[in-house]
């Protein structure tokens, strides 16, 4: 069940990162373009690949051993990594993504909607990409 999920976990990124960056660079032609918002379903298609991860990374968070809370912890870097760091900061990019997304839906059918997805999907992705345990960060995680 736990590897199951961390695969799919890791999987998922992907699908998250691929998602996030076609969302924002249409985004952008389209603000260029100035054609009205929604024009296509890439912001939603990131928004539900980033909720799903979200879910997973909660189940995760109950159930992986790399997530403890006794005394001592915050002095292993890898425990506190992913006890602390990848939740505070997954959770805030996900907030942004969130905030963007419904913001953008505000403005229907307005082209600003198209900057409000690039802006706020632009800090969300940059902070999801600080945030991955990628393996060159010795955080015991693979490529996928
Ligand atoms: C877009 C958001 C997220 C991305 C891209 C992401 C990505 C990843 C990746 C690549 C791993 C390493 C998997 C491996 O070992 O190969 C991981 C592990 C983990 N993530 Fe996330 N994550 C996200 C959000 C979250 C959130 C919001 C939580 C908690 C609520 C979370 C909890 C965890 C936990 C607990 C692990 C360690 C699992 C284990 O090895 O036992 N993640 N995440």
């Amino acid at each position: 069940m736990h590897s199951m999920l961390v695969h799919a976990h890791s999987g998922l990124r992907w699908l998250v990162l691929i998602f996030l960056i076609l969302a924002i660079v249409t985004a952008w032609g389209k603000w260029s373009k100035q054609t009205a918002y929604p024009d296509g379903k890439l912001p939603l298609l990131g928004f539900i690949f980033t909720h799903v991860q979200l879910l997973l990374g909660f189940i995760l968070y109950f159930i992986s051993p790399k997530v403890q809370f006794a005394s001592g912890v915050m002095k292993d870097s890898m425990l506190r990594f992913y006890t602390v760091e990848h939740i505070v900061l997954m959770l805030l990019a996900i907030a942004l993504i969130t905030v963007g997304y419904i913001k953008a839906k505000k403005q229907i059918p307005s082209p600003l909607g198209h900057r409000t997805i690039v802006r706020y999907y632009a800090i969300g992705l940059a902070l999801i990409l600080l945030s991955i345990p990628w393996p060159f960060r010795g955080l015991g995680a693979g490529w996928f």
